[in-house]
């Protein structure tokens, strides 16, 4: 490893005050597609994330849940790190601000600044927001009365406290922010920091809290806690051993290469976190990215708010790469950009299925077809085409790398995109189906098709820092899954073209990216309920107590078949499920009854089926019930489920499709 180029990657370590939504998700690929890209080009890489564990919005969100705070984060950091673990986060670690290696290294720090003389003692006086954990002047806030960050109340707070002197710094600050243009991106940022914060005069910061426990002690007055933003921003260099822990991983990675978080918290990162380095006598990161917001429609999400969109549901429904990429390719990075389930699927249908998906599927079909899906070799005379192409494929890895040492990750796909569609092209240029036709032009279809499994080769390295499942369903398709092949699925393998051997045998497998039904996705209402939580984890997780069920007295009397004959038994297909308002237990359904159109149905399953699992499934269903009305609800028929003694509930499905509307008998 001795002279490898070192890459230092991190992100916010998040609040685990509740379950991560689709904007954290967002940050977080973003730094692991940057990390995975390093890695591809060479470089020894370190990607940082974790989680921010004290402060009093933990404190008051435990007890909300009626919960120890260390109890409380516990849970959520499992299901926090099994969400990175569904969307492929390679971090190399993971920091958690209530381990001893972190804790009391940030105790260190803290001593060190009060002997140097840039903590001292005194009260504050003023007004605090709890969700953003900020200091504010009463000047500073919005109508006088709001948090000017976030817009919710601000508390009065007055308490003795211990102060930094922000003032001692701030001129080297200001020179350092305008003699780096990299340090603050993107730059219209860095002027909003000048103008807002540094040129009125920063002051002093406050440092420490005596009104609640939740936080790490200040060791020489433990009545005080230290403030968590100053907890939290030593986690860049305690996760990698700063203050004798690990001298050698330090001095590798620190400064930071890029550390990657929202414009939200850019005043955290680009004032106090940046004077607090210069106290410790450290060098400062590299860059400081502050990217846009991820919207909803109907606007900003956030957890405390609820209105927040679940990643891990969505790459439950479809795959982490699908979501991944949407993520990487929506919104150029340092812009807002709107999340929307419609925007995502035409993603989905356009750039995977159409292009990504159809380029592989119709090669390899081809090859099958007409080389018994032998790749056969190409011919020594190149035509035109062929030659734009091998040049189109040969620059793009370059023309990537520009775009990502920019961080504009979007532009780098959008690179790679252009020799997926220029391969997608080329297959029409070509018409090899004609070719196929025509014996003398057997070379000539060959070398075609060696084209296409060779360019698809490139995209499949390309693609692996983004989406890095889909390589390996390629790989496997065009037969290099084997360690033996690894020499054509790395960086260098694309310095030159025709690195993949005729006489490979390909296979093709199922379509990478099934084409998705774009009404019937957005009927299936998945925003409703699930995706976008609108009640704290902690209620959630509480499940209720199961009633006791409804155990239905034996019927002894026998039925005739005509009696049997009686009910219309019918298979349907739900096509849009929803909670209904105030009813836990209840779910509302849309069915498709077939040629008999669809009917809605409200079914008692809610605590057993989440909306969105429902959509597209067929159940058996009773048609000829009398309509009432649940909790004001029409409900029409019934859906056929089973129950156990323990309450388990499972519909009666098919075990193969039928249409809807099929009679049971
Ligand atoms: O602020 N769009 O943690 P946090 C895009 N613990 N990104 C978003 C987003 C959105 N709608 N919402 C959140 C904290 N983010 C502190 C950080 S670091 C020393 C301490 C992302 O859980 C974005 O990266 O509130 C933002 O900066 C971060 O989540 C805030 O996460
Ligand atoms: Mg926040």
């Amino acid at each position: 490893m001795a002279g490898k180029k070192t890459f230092y990657v991190t992100t916010p370590i998040y609040y685990p005050s509740n379950k991560l939504h689709i904007g954290n998700a967002y940050t977080t690929v973003l730094a692991d597609a940057l990390a995975r890209f390093k890695r591809l080009t060479g470089f020894e890489v370190y990607f940082l994330t974790g989680t921010d564990e004290h402060g009093q919005k933990i404190e008051r969100e435990a007890a909300a849940a009626g919960q120890e705070p260390q109890k409380f984060v516990d849970e959520i950091v499992t299901w926090i790190k099994e969400l990175w673990n569904e969307l492929d986060i390679s971090y190399d670690d993971f920091i958690r601000t209530t381990e001893p290696r972190h804790y009391k290294k940030v105790q260190q720090i803290f001593t060190r600044f009060y002997e140097q003389g840039d903590i001292y003692k005194g009260k504050y006086e003023g007004w605090y927001c709890t969700p953003c954990e900020a200091y504010w002047q009463e000047r500073q806030l919005q109508d006088n009365q709001n948090c000017p960050d976030c817009g919710r109340s601000v508390d009065l707070i007055a308490e003795e406290a211990y102060f930094f002197r922000m003032s001692r710094y701030a001129d080297r600050l200001l020179e350092h922010i305008e003699t780096n243009p990299q340090f603050i991106l993107p730059p219209s940022r860095k002027n909003e920091m000048i103008n807002n914060f540094l040129k009125p005069g920063l002051e002093d910061l406050c440092v420490s809290r005596t009104s609640f426990d939740w936080g790490i002690p200040v060791p020489f007055d433990p009545d005080h806690v230290i403030y968590v933003w100053l907890d939290a921003l030593s986690n860049y260099i305690t996760a990698l051993g700063y203050g004798g822990a690990d001298e050698e991983k330090m001095a590798r990675f620190w400064p930071a290469d890029l550390q990657l978080i929202g414009k939200d918290i850019l005043r955290f990162h680009a004032i106090y976190w940046p004077i607090f380095l210069m106290a410790l006598d450290l060098p400062l990161p590299k860059t400081i990215f502050g990217h846009g917001w991820l919207l909803l429609e109907e606007g900003k999400m956030s957890k405390s708010k609820g209105n927040v969109v679940d990643p891990m549901v969505l790459s439950g429904r479809y795959g982490s790469d699908a979501v991944r990429y949407f993520l990487l390719r929506e919104i150029p990075m340092g812009h807002d950009g709107v999340y929307s389930l419609e925007a995502l699927i035409k993603r989905i249908n356009t750039d995977l299925a159409n292009d990504l998906g159809n380029l592989v599927s119709r090669t390899l079909t081809m090859v099958e077809r007409y080389f018994d899906g032998v790749l056969p070799a190409p011919a020594a005379q190149l035509a035109e085409s062929d030659a734009q192409l091998q040049k189109l494929a040969l620059q793009t890895p370059a023309s990537m790398e520009r775009w990502m040492d920019e961080l504009k990750i979007s532009e780098a796909l959008a690179e790679l995109w252009k020799l997926v569609r220029r391969s997608n092209k080329y297959i029409d240029q070509n018409s090899p189906w004609e070719l196929a036709r025509d014996p003398a032009q057997r070379e000539r279809l060959g070398t075609v098709l060696y084209h296409l499994v060779e360019s698809i080769r490139f995209i499949g390295v390309l693609l692996g820092p983004f989406m890095p499942r889909t390589p390996e369903r390629i790989w496997r398709q065009i037969g290099l899954e084997e360690e033996a092949a690894a020499e054509a699925r790395d960086w260098a393998s694309l310095q030159r073209w025709g690195r993949i051997k005729p006489g490979t045998v390909v296979r093709r497998e199922e379509d990478l990216f099934p084409r998705l039904n774009l009404e019937r996705e957005l009927h299936c209402a998945l925003l409703s309920e699930e995706t976008v939580r609108s009640k704290p984890a902690a209620e959630q997780g509480k499940k209720k107590a199961e009633p006791p069920p409804d155990v239905k007295k034996e019927q002894s009397e026998l039925l005739t078949i005509d009696q049997f004959a009686r009910m219309d038994l019918r298979v349907v297909t739900v096509t849009a499920a929803a909670p209904v308002a105030g009813a836990d237990k209840l779910l509302q359904l849309t069915v498709d009854l077939g040629a008999e159109g669809e009917r809605q149905v409200v079914a008692g399953i809610a605590e057993h089926y989440r909306p969105e699992e429902l959509c597209g499934k067929q159940v058996l269903y009773v048609a000829n019930l009398k309509p009432v009305k649940l909790r004001g609800v029409l409900s029409q028929g019934m859906l056929l489920a089973a129950e156990d003694k323990q309450g388990r509930v499972a519909l009666t499905t098919l075990d193969q499709p039928l249409p809807p509307g099929s009679k049971v008998r």
